[in-house]
């Protein structure tokens, strides 16, 4: 069960849960709330319009959560557009190169400085409206960063293939959870994949359902960079992976503040996310195993 249920007592009028279930009975719909219902769609910035669960305090927090998720979605939107534009070339000049990596550093470092605000969040206000993300979803996922597509493509086209060498757990979580993602982020990703890898055959045909269309391969970032041997692109890129990965280690530090620390009172707790994940420790500490046995694949590539 969710520890953070306990705290379902407190005043929270739960309007958006409300209006959710008299919306779907009236249309006759499931109740369900998708991550883009909430982060992407929802108008988060109009004061007025911006749906959230709590009132108050409460909603006051949830609102400035939602609205942190909604601008790092944002910033990474012309990040992956530009990349994708840019592998898309046939030759690429190692100045244009060096203008993508200098570019993706700077948005990275916005990413992180905007999650890194998250802490200004108290926990009890978290763990209270953190409980709706839950509620409102069928297969008990809700809302939750873990269908955010952007964050895996742009990861994706930084190291394509690499990840699955390394862990193949990273895709079968993105073919697993596809159907929670934002449509509009999921074809772009789905696309990418497809540019860039010999898939399985399951694989495959889960691509084929989503998008027909014919394979090419194209090059990820780091590939592009190894291309070039160039020891400036060497050490962008280390900075640039360098920031892809902390922004992983601020995301678990911000789940043991929020979730693991406030709730534990054993060694041997686990706690379940809001987007279905049953051990979000092990979970997410997986994610962080991930990019440095990466990052040690490359670490050579700066002495060269
Ligand atoms: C207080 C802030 C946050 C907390 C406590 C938190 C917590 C979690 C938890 C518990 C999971 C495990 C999966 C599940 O939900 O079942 C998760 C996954 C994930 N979250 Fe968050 N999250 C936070 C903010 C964000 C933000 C702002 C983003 C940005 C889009 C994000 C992106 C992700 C991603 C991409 C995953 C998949 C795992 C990974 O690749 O590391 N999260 N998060």
């Amino acid at each position: 069960m969710y520890h953070a249920i306990t705290l379902i007592e407190q005043p929270c009028p739960d309007i958006l849960n409300q209006s959710l279930h008299k919306v779907s009975e009236l249309l006759q719909l499931p109740v369900m709330l998708l991550y883009e219902d909430l982060i992407l769609f929802n108008p988060l910035f109009n004061e007025n319009e911006a749906r959230h669960f709590c009132t108050g305090k409460y909603g006051a927090s949830e609102l400035f959560f939602l609205k942190v998720h909604k601008t790092i979605e944002e910033l990474f939107e012309p990040l992956i557009e530009t990349t994708c534009k840019t592998l898309s070339r046939f030759y690429i000049k190692p100045f244009t190169i060096k203008k993508l990596l200098k570019k993706a550093i700077e948005i990275y470092d916005e990413i992180i400085r905007s999650l890194f605000s998250l802490h200004l969040i108290p926990v009890d206000h978290f763990q209270l409206f953190r409980q709706y993300f839950y509620s409102s979803q069928k297969d008990s996922k809700g809302v939750s960063g873990r269908f955010s597509a952007q964050t895996f493509h742009f990861r994706i086209l930084l190291d394509g293939q690499d990840l699955s060498k390394i862990d193949l757990g990273f895709f079968s979580d993105i073919f697993n959870n596809a159907k929670y993602y934002p449509r509009k982020h999921l074809n772009k990703l789905i696309s990418s994949v497809q540019e860039r890898f010999l898939l399985s055959p399951e694989d495959k045909s889960f691509l084929a359902k989503n998008k027909p269309g014919k394979e090419k391969v194209l090059k990820t970032i780091s590939e592009l960079v190894i291309d070039n041997a160039d020891k400036e692109l060497y050490a962008l890129l280390a900075e640039l992976r360098h920031k892809a990965d902390k922004f992983t280690a601020v995301h678990f530090e911000m789940a043991h503040r929020f979730i693991i620390k406030p709730n534990k009172l054993q060694a041997s707790d686990t706690f379940s996310g809001t987007g279905g994940e049953i051990d979000i420790e092990k979970y997410l500490d997986s994610r962080i195993n991930i990019h440095k046995k990466i990052g040690k694949l490359y670490a050579n590539l700066n002495y060269l």
